[in-house]
């Protein structure tokens, strides 16, 4: 089955329940053909993917990572940022490589590349009706273990991971922010954004108390800020030191 462009971007919603069975090899083509299409920043491509089919290496990231969509899922993308390629690459050809990882804009080069190259993937995926779920915590539970199990060498941390899997569940849509909330006009800001905001979170509240499966009466605000509180425990500064990205300017 192949969604046409519509169904692709509006029809989706993240999956974290899968059949058990593979992909079919044309899927999975199509998959790695839309990543390699991704733009990037200069052509520099400062990205590279670990395909995890092994159950094995599955079943350990999910349990290092304590998300059960990347032990059932048929297959795991790990979405690196890579600067060791193109210091390869300079040194191939004799050439000083300049250490832009090191910025703090190297970073986010990495961090946009690899991000596109995930969405490129969700998009060709939902496309062929397959179910998909990005796991950040793949990045932020455990970066010294994730790793040392994919052997990821200097230069290259995992920005993000992405659960592919045949559907076995059809969550309901969730409501997004309305387009006022979202798209400005000519300048930042929108009247009355307290107020919109608020019908949001009203929204939300309603969505959870009503969707056909996990119901509860959760909010919006108050449910990202208990993922803000979680992230400040998080010391990325450190674990990115650790993959050789210095951070100094
Ligand atoms: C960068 C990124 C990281 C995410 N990490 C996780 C994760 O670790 N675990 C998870 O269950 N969902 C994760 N998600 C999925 C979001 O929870 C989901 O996209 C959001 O709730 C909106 O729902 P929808 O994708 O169904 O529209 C992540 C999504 C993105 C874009």
């Amino acid at each position: 089955m192949i969604k046409d462009v519509k169904d692709t971007l509006l029809d989706r919603r993240s999956v974290r329940r899968y059949e058990r069975e593979a992909l079919a090899p044309e899927d999975l083509e199509f998959i790695r053909e839309a990543i390699r299409n991704t733009p990037t920043s200069y052509n520099g491509q400062q990205f590279s993917v670990i395909e995890v089919s092994d159950q094995g290496i599955k079943d350990e990231l999910a349990e290092i990572v304590g998300q059960k969509q990347l032990k059932t899922a048929a297959l795991d993308l790990c979405f690196l940022s890579d600067y060791n390629k193109i210091r390869v690459a300079a040194e191939a050809k004799g050439l000083k490589y300049p250490p832009f990882q090191d910025t703090t804009d190297g970073l986010m080069v990495g961090v946009i590349d690899a991000s596109l190259a995930l969405m490129s993937a969700v998009a060709a995926a939902n496309s062929r009706g397959l179910g998909c779920c990005p796991i950040g915590y793949a990045r932020t539970v455990n970066p010294a273990r994730v790793s040392e199990l994919l052997e990821l060498p200097d230069g290259v941390f995992l920005v993000c991971a992405l659960s592919i899997g045949i559907p076995r569940e059809i969550p309901d849509l969730k409501p997004k922010q309305p387009a006022d909330l979202l798209f400005f006009r000519d300048k930042y800001g929108v009247a009355a954004m307290p107020e919109k905001l608020l019908a949001y979170d009203r929204e939300i509240i309603k969505y959870h108390e009503t969707r056909s499966e996990n119901k509860s009466g959760e909010d919006w605000i108050g449910q990202i800020l208990s993922y803000y509180k979680e992230g400040l425990t998080y010391d990325m500064l450190a674990a990115l030191k650790a993959r050789g990205y210095g951070m100094e300017s």
